[in-house]
């Protein structure tokens, strides 16, 4: 199931103590491999193997395939890659957990492999929202803009791919997860990403015959934040972040 380098970091973890024991695989992803796992004092895992990301199969064809002078870069830019999206989804998680957003834990980090909290319990995953086959989708509503408006604000961060699937409910309350290609607002492209996982969340919530006239206002608020701090940030690069 696992290449090499993905076992040793296994390995690794579980000599550190991260994780006790891995379970069955929970969701294989277009870019990652999610497994469960329990740590020494039973608490519960999932453990994410990224896989390649930027290079998918096609782009690293139309890159670097055919041509001799890569036939080792190829496969050493796939392994940094990976490392530096599993290390970032550390980090992103991390700065979640601290200003208090609802997101998986994060434990620990080795190479390819983020470990971090479970959104779930005995042994079940929690369903993406997309999943959800009823509940309070007003409620839900309101706390996933909530989430956003705190990431935002509080974490100065982007989720950059945020939509039904990676939100996860549990206990009746949303999760953010799958935050490894979150940006910092002072991202050159934040405002249009904001954009855009503003719509993909408020268009689902929509569906759902739940008033999205919040989302709007939110978004054209935080936007402007985000535009004031992209100003901020070219007059003092280094200020806050
Ligand atoms: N901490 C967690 N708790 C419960 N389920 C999780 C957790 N992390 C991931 N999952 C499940 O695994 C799925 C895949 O994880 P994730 O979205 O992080 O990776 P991905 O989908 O492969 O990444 P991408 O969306 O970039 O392809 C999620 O949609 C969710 O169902
Ligand atoms: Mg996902």
């Amino acid at each position: 199931m696992f290449d090499e380098r993905s076992q040793m970091a296994l390995y690794r973890l579980m000599n550190h103590g991260v994780i006790a024991r891995l379970g069955p695989p929970i969701r294989q992803g277009k870019e990652s491999l999610v497994v469960y796992g329990v740590t020494l004092d039973g608490r519960e895992l999932a453990v994410k193997v990224h896989t390649s990301k930027v290079f998918g199969k096609r782009e690293r064809k139309q890159y670097l395939f055919g041509d001799w002078r890569y036939r080792h870069a190829k496969r050493h830019i796939t392994l940094r890659t990976e490392s530096m999206w599993a290390e970032k989804e550390y980090r992103n998680l991390a700065r979640l957990e601290k200003k208090g957003i609802p997101a998986p834990l994060p434990l620990g980090f080795e190479e390819n492999i983020v470990v971090m909290t479970l959104v779930g319990g005995n042994g079940v995953a929690a369903p993406q929202l997309n999943e959800l086959e009823s509940g309070d989708y007003t409620a839900l509503s309101k706390m996933v803009l909530a989430a956003l408006e705190k990431l935002v604000s509080r974490a100065h961060l982007v989720h950059g791919d945020l939509s039904p699937y990676n939100i996860v409910v549990w206990d009746r309350k949303p999760f953010i997860i799958d935050v490894s290609q979150a940006v910092l607002v002072s991202h050159p492209d934040a405002a249009r990403l904001l954009e855009n996982d503003f719509r993909n969340v408020a268009a689902f919530f929509e569906l759902k015959d739940v008033d999205v006239d919040d989302y709007y206002r939110v978004q054209a608020e935080i936007t402007e934040e985000v535009r004031q701090r992209q100003k901020e940030s070219l007059v003092r690069p280094d200020s806050q972040y």
